[in-house]
């Protein structure tokens, strides 16, 4: 049971560096602030944690638990479900109500109940909640996490202090993955860390487990294979797509996106996503512009609904056409 030193060794680097304790938490301060001060002050309301995945929301309410519980109390006083149990009512009135209605063997402690990824709770077990929610204030404190806020009924926020997680940004996340980089020796260079925050988007599970694969697959972690382990156009390929777009002949340029699409295994729709950056930096007329967004906007919809990836490579050749020919 214990994790030992190799025990550790094994996991995947996101569990392995899952902040412990609340202080090793990066960002975020006043959430932590607050929420250590309701716990000294033993006045813990029940929480509501949301925001984008990769933030820090279930390591924090399991930081808080460590804090609230010692390790022999942690199994009999906190009870965590999340998306891979079952969300229905039944769980409600089942696991939920007895765990929350049995009292503890420890005096004046309440118990936990963590509900992870409560987005995919069905609307009559957040109704069944209400009741229960209320009802065992004094005995259990509930910390419902969800992505978004929408997800959760308004008479269960209203039961809740709602705290929100913003991406992290890139200034946060650097020191915490040069900790990492150094507790592993990981050879990493710079525009690969740089690749690592630009793939992420402010998700730090996504930047450590990437940094993971990547050292795993290529030594080292630089720009190119970090792209090229998530299959995600560089930003050179892309570069050089725009240039054709806008100088090769049509042939030419379905031939060569066709080519390196098939090389390097990319999808059309990551294509457009970086092409429709890329474009924004080049100063065209506006009404060119507008209707070039328009037909790149058709082409994704395309994409999403289904159609075929070569002609809507078609699509795209000849919708820079246009742009084209007053540009030149
Ligand atoms: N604020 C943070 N500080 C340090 N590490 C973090 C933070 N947020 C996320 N992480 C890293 O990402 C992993 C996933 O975080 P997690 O708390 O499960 O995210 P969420 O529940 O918001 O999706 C953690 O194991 C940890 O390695
Ligand atoms: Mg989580």
């Amino acid at each position: 049971m214990a994790s030992n030193g190799e025990q550790l060794a094994n996991l995947p680097w996101v569990e392995k560096y899952r902040p412990k304790n609340l202080d090793e938490l990066i960002s975020h301060e006043t959430i932590i602030k607050t929420i250590n001060k309701f716990i000294d002050e033993n006045q813990l309301p029940h929480l509501l944690l949301y925001g984008p995945p990769g933030t820090g929301k279930t390591s924090t309410i399991l930081a808080c638990a460590h804090k609230l519980y010692t390790p022999a109390q942690f199994n009999s006083m906190v009870l965590e479900l999340n998306a891979s149990d079952d969300r229905g009512i039944g769980i409600v009135r089942g696991q939920i109500l007895s765990f929350a209605s049995t009292g503890t063997m420890y005096k004046s402690a309440f118990k936990l109940i963590i509900l992870d990824e409560a987005d995919a709770m069905t609307n009559d077990a957040q109704n069944a909640l209400r009741r229960i929610i209320e009802k065992y204030t004094d005995n259990v404190r509930f910390c419902i996490i969800c992505n978004y806020l929408s997800k959760i009924i308004p008479p269960l926020q209203s039961r809740c202090t709602r705290f929100r997680f913003l991406p992290l940004a890139s200034e946060q996340i650097i020191p915490r993955l040069n900790h990492v980089i150094k507790m592993e020796n990981l050879n990493v260079t710079e525009d690969g860390k740089q690749a690592l925050m630009t793939l992420s988007g402010g998700d730090m599970r996504k930047v450590i487990s990437v940094l993971q694969s990547t050292s795993f697959a290529y030594g080292v972690v630089n720009e190119e294979n970090v792209y090229n382990c998530v299959g995600h156009p560089l930003p050179s390929d892309i570069r050089k797509i725009v240039n054709w777009l806008l100088n090769e002949p049509y042939d030419t340029c379905y031939k060569n996106i066709q080519e390196l699409k098939l090389n390097k295994g990319l999808a059309l729709q990551d294509i457009l996503t970086e092409i429709h950056s890329c474009i924004i930096k080049i100063d065209f007329p506006d009404l060119l512009f507008m209707d070039l967004l328009c037909k790149l906007a058709k082409i994704e919809k395309r994409l999403a609904s289904g159609c075929r990836d070569s002609i809507q490579v078609n699509s795209l050749v000849s919708a820079f056409y246009e742009v084209r020919d007053i540009e030149t």
